[in-house]
């Protein structure tokens, strides 16, 4: 098959090969089907396809069965006999296990190199996701990116944006002047939540160095494009930071890759797994962005692949830019199942030897029921399609392997250890600091010039007060130093000379792309 991915056999005794041309695989596409029906395996060939065609790959490695990508099937493996049957059923005449350039990641740092973004690339809006904020929450959240990128503090980590949290909670009188009602119940509401995203490990996510994109779109000394595997079997734990740290990667994507418009073949493929925890309760305003983003990054050459067992699961808007489908065998036990199943059904072209309805019932494992676009990007007429067997191992590799792949990668040492720059944190500890020594150099001298009869009464009278006074001088004194630049910022605004403002994304993360 020339310029396209194959996928399997379909037709009369599947004898008719079916591909995934590549001049329109980044119209994105759909893997759907209830469990145990192939999806993964489906997933596991155009990640082949893909990365033999030099097109890197990235995917989410959900159930923890996909490292096997990295080793060639074998003969003495128990499938051996009924993958080539298979292959021999729909003419892939030169099927051959082969194994596959792959580069393990992993948030956790434990099953691949470590993969992190700064709390300020994953912008106000994702981390409100992330979070669960409400609506008033997630205004100051605004405001404290607002206020960071203003005032020129890198929020990098959590315990940056925990800190710049604190310093708001203290100031919340003055920038409630200036902003709107700023509560420090809610400042306190949005604290507890970073807490508990740091107990689920969100702590790991955010810092330095943090992901180069650049090093996802790699390819092998011979072409062939990297598959990219996200461990996610414990990030599966906390269904909210594996989403949205997806998200954010799509978005960055879309931010930083520049316009090729329809290319030969995509610079990416992403893959998302388990798509419906996307969606699941995301409220329509992040539902209308992910749609932008998917329709928008088309044009930079990324294709973005949902995996779920219905695609009932996946918003309407985003359903009819899914261009590429396989789907796999559903289900349909309830009234829901069968409405569901129906709908699905109706979205393809029909095939006029078979209904497609039943042929989504019967499907076996490992067959299914495809439609690709072709010339002009119009979608094919439905298939029955037997799905190609893998030409890298079913299922997944040991811990050594996984270990010897990773110490041979490109990426070994990148990320390994984390960095920890100067960033809002350590700006604000040290500005109070520097604050708090003022006002104990300004007290002594006032107190130096007192008449020693003042002297005396004042120092009686502040026996049980001074020292109140000095722990609370922190914020008496960054509190007005914040006034002065609050004046100094309403001045430039009001002179249209900020021009520092960080312009934000669709998604809310940084724009870099000018
Ligand atoms: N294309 C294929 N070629 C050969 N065997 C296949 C193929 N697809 C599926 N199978 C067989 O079916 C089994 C189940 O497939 P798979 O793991 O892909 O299902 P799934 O839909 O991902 O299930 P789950 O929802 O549980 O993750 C595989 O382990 C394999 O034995
Ligand atoms: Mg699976």
């Amino acid at each position: 098959m020339e310029d396209a991915v194959f996928v399997g056999g379909g037709g009369p005794e599947y004898g008719v090969q079916q591909g995934l041309s590549l001049k329109y695989a980044n119209r994105h596409g759909l893997i759907a089907g209830a469990t145990g029906t192939g999806k993964t395996v489906t997933l596991q060939i155009l990640a082949e396809g893909f990365s033999a065609a030099g097109v890197p790959v990235f995917m989410a490695d959900v159930k923890g069965d996909l490292s096997g990508l990295a080793k060639a099937g074998s003969a003495a493996a128990k499938l051996h006999e009924p993958f080539t049957e298979r292959a021999a059923k729909i003419g892939f005449t030169d099927y051959a296990y082969a194994a596959f350039p792959v580069t393990f990641w992993d948030m956790f740092g434990q099953q691949g190199h470590p993969v992190r973004t700064t709390v300020s690339e994953m912008g106000p809006l994702l981390l409100s996701q992330l979070l669960e904020l409400s609506e008033a929450q997630e205004g100051i959240l605004n405001i404290a990116f607002r206020l960071a990128d203003e005032e020129g503090l890198p929020l990098l980590d959590l315990k940056d944006l925990q800190a710049l949290l604190v310093w708001i909670g203290e100031n919340a009188k003055d920038l409630s002047l200036r902003y709107g009602n700023v509560s420090s119940a809610s400042v306190g509401a949005i604290q507890r939540r970073l807490l508990v995203l740091e107990n689920q490990g969100g702590a790991k996510l955010f810092g330095e160095p943090a992901l180069a994109l650049s090093d996802l779109m790699r390819c092998d000394a011979d072409g062939r494009g990297m598959v990219n595997i996200l461990a996610a079997d414990q990030l599966m734990a906390s269904p909210k930071l594996y989403a949205t740290f997806l998200l954010w990667l799509l978005s960055e994507l879309f931010e930083e890759l520049p316009e090729v418009g329809d290319p030969d073949k995509p610079k990416l493929v992403f893959f998302f797994d388990e798509a419906h925890l996307l969606f699941d309760d995301a409220p329509k305003a992040l539902i209308n962005k992910v749609e932008q983003v998917a329709r928008l990054i088309r044009s930079k050459g990324v294709g973005v692949y949902f995996i779920t067992q219905n695609p009932a699961d996946v918003p309407e808007d985003i359903l009819g830019q899914l261009g590429n489908r396989v789907q796999h065998a559903l289900r349909a036990f309830t009234a829901k199942d069968r409405k569901e199943l129906r709908m699905a059904a109706e979205t393809y072209r029909e095939n006029p030897a078979f209904d497609t309805e039943t042929a989504i019932r019967e499907v076996g494992v490992g067959e299914a029921v495809t439609s690709m676009l072709q010339k002009k990007g119009v979608p094919g007429i439905v298939e029955r399609t037997l799905i190609r067997p893998p030409s890298s191992q079913l299922g997944p590799i040991t811990a050594e392997e996984r270990a010897g792949v990773m110490a041979a990668s490109e990426m070994a040492g990148k990320y390994d250890s984390p960095l920890d720059r100067t960033s809002a944190f350590e700006i604000l500890r040290d500005r109070a600091a520097k604050a708090a020594a003022e006002a104990a150099r300004a007290e002594e001298q006032a107190e130096a010039a007192e008449e020693p009869a003042a002297r005396d009464f004042n120092a009686g009278r502040r026996y049980s007060g001074t020292r109140v006074t000095r722990s609370t001088s922190r914020s008496t004194r960054s509190t007005t130093s914040f006034g002065d630049q609050m004046t100094k910022m309403v001045v430039k605004e009001l002179t249209g000379t900020t021009g520092r403002r960080i312009v934000r994304g669709i998604l809310g993360g940084l724009f870099k792309g000018r």
